[in-house]
């Protein structure tokens, strides 16, 4: 076992992150961080510290020459060997990634979506309707993002394709937490986009698809400074989307829903009152941020507040803590939809810096078209038991099943 880099500070909270205990009652947890004004973390097991406060996060992400992301996202140190893309590199090469991946994803690009994803929204419902209650989560939220992805590459997938595909990689997202994790075996998302890649390179040669047809064609087609996508970054950031878009955005769903159902007369406001959408959307990612946090390694020796790091030590970001601060917010643990919009754009929830989230738009685009189509077609909807919290992943915080009712 290798030697730790970390250890207990006094006043510094304890928190293993991923017992039961913490995932069912993190928000408490953090209350009380914020409370002992001491606004970190230790996590023994995982031999890591956490930032809490809103403003520690902030700088930190500020300064990726300090705070790099060379060792990945998860708790695991990445080999340096190991080729990443965007959350996994550093400038230069994140800047010259980011901004293909900035090109690609323009607010046009996002919106042409928009009819794709309605009629998806309806098909959805059609199939469930008559039977006046199903469990949301895997009706809508776990599909829609799916989809949307997939729709991106420029494939079809059917429902069986979706649950397989979600099954791979909550594998990986949920080893994310875990000190050594087995190796990560191909899936059927790498194979299936290894030839979906090949297939689009030989349709490019042959004039039977475009530059301009779907993601991947304008990756490999895309060049920016002389320079183009190795089909090992193309693959690197297609299965990154493909986690990072779509289980953040069903977790996001599912807990909207249920925020505006939980007191059904938010539910009944919003629907009357659709230009609350937006607040609706802001206020669940920041009160329930999808992602716990991620990491971020220091380059040298680091003092944040009564933490002393050495050189390459683990530090998590931990974004849901941060939108809870109430040097920040006010009555941070309350939902509401009264809340400035300025104060809540602060919200961590898409991370901050240089790695800021670019599939947000893509996100609200989503959750606003969601909340639509329930209002129009299922008005009188209600929770039909209590929400099954989604335990299995611990850096994603959010819902597993969402049972619910309507009159048919
Ligand atoms: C509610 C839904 C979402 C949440 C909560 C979310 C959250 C995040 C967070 C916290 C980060 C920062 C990572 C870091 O700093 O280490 C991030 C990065 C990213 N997200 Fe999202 N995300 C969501 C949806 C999406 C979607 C739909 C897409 C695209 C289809 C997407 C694409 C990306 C990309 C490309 C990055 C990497 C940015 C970079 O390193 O430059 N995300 N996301």
């Amino acid at each position: 076992m290798a030697e730790l880099k970390t250890c207990p500070v006094s006043g510094v909270a304890e928190v293993d992150f991923n017992s039961e205990d913490f995932l069912l009652n993190y928000k408490e947890t953090y209350r009380s961080i914020h409370q002992s004004g001491c606004p970190f973390a230790h996590s023994t097991d995982g031999d890591f510290y956490g930032l809490a406060a809103h403003k520690d996060i902030v700088e930190a992400c500020l300064k990726p020459k300090q705070w790099s992301s060379k060792f990945g996202p998860g708790l695991q140190y990445q080999p340096p060997e190991t080729p990443g893309v965007l959350v996994t590199v550093d400038p230069p090469e994140h800047t010259f990634e980011a901004r293909l991946v900035g090109k690609a994803f323009s607010k046009a690009y996002f919106e042409s979506f928009i009819p794709g994803i309605r009629a998806f929204l309806n098909e959805r419902i059609d199939s469930f309707i008559a039977s006046g209650r199903c469990d949301i989560h895997k009706e809508i939220s776990e599909p829609l993002p799916l989809w949307v992805i997939f729709t991106m590459f420029g494939k079809h997938i059917d429902q069986e394709g979706i649950a397989s595909f979600r099954a791979g990689f909550l594998a990986g997202i949920g080893q994310m937490l875990q000190r050594q994790a087995p190796a990560v075996r191909p899936n059927t998302a790498t194979h299936f986009l290894a030839d979906h890649l090949e297939d689009m390179k030989r349709k490019l040669k042959t004039g039977e698809a475009q530059p301009e047809d779907n993601l991947l064609t304008k990756f490999i087609t895309a060049e920016i400074d002389g320079r183009r996508l190795t089909d090992e970054k193309i693959l690197g950031f297609c299965s990154f989307l493909l986690t990072a878009g779509s289980g953040t955005t069903t977790i996001m769903l599912s807990n909207l829903l249920y925020r505006l159902l939980e007191d059904r007369s938010r539910f009944e406001r919003v629907a009357a009152n659709r230009e609350l959408i937006p607040v609706a959307i802001e206020e669940c990612l920041r009160l329930d941020a999808p992602v716990q946090g991620l990491f971020r390694t220091n380059n040298e020796a680091t003092e944040v507040g009564p933490l002393q790091m050495e050189a390459d030590t683990k530090v998590m970001m931990l974004w849901a803590a941060g939108n809870l601060d109430p040097t920040v917010f006010k009555d941070p643990h309350k939902y509401d939809l009264d809340r400035d919009m300025g104060e809540l754009r602060k919200h961590l929830a898409f991370g901050f810096g240089i790695h800021i989230c670019r599939g947000a738009p893509l996100s609200r685009i989503e959750g606003q078209l969601f909340l639509e189509a329930i209002f129009d077609r299922l008005p009188n909807i209600q929770l039909d038991g209590p929400p099954r919290p989604e335990l299995r992943v611990p850096v994603l915080q959010g819902i597993r099943e969402l049972p619910v009712t309507w009159n048919v």
